[in-house]
């Protein structure tokens, strides 16, 4: 297991639509192993294969509370099967946009039908901060951030800031 550097928004990487898994071979087990290493010591609830730049359709999450046991969960090539008419609003946060949070209306309840690390099929229901963590994560998979969710003048103040921050760091 390696931990895995989190790319951060203005990169394009993060824009792109990603590729669905058609190979469950070692090289998957080895990307799903760092990148719960990798989400698991930022610390974060989710992390999609994009952040650390691998351009396929998988997310790795855990929602558990500090007090409980952990509740790792994989997907691979997932999808929105049924999503509620019921909204719910959860202040989100993401990896790739460190230390920025903001308040996201989502589907309060989701359905959703994905691979697992084997490569069998699973059929989820997701309420609450579940639901709400997988809707960020699966739109990672399209290039979708949860910042395309604000007004555009929020959305364009926090890019600015990531955007002069990495020309900063560039040099
Ligand atoms: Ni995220």
């Amino acid at each position: 297991m390696a931990l895995r550097p989190i790319l951060q928004i203005p990169d394009p990487r993060l824009r792109q639509v990603t590729d669905p898994v058609a190979e469950f071979d070692d090289a998957l087990q080895t990307l799903i192993d760092d990148m719960f290493q990798t989400m698991y010591e930022a610390p974060g609830i989710g992390l999609a294969a994009p952040q650390i730049g691998e351009m396929k359709r998988v997310v790795v999450m855990d929602v558990s509370d500090k007090e409980s046991e952990p509740d790792p969960i994989t997907m691979i090539n997932p999808e929105l099967i049924w999503l509620s008419d019921e909204l719910w609003t959860h202040e989100e946060g993401c990896l790739s946009i460190p230390e920025y949070y903001e308040e996201v209306e989502r589907p309060a309840e989701c359905k959703v039908r994905f691979l697992d690390r084997q490569g069998e099929t699973v059929e989820l229901a997701a309420e609450g901060l579940l639901a709400t963590c997988i809707q960020h994560e699966i739109d990672h998979l399209d290039g979708k951030l949860f910042i395309d969710y604000l007004s555009r003048l929020k959305r364009d103040r926090v890019t600015k800031k990531f955007t002069k921050a990495a020309k900063r760091a560039a040099g």
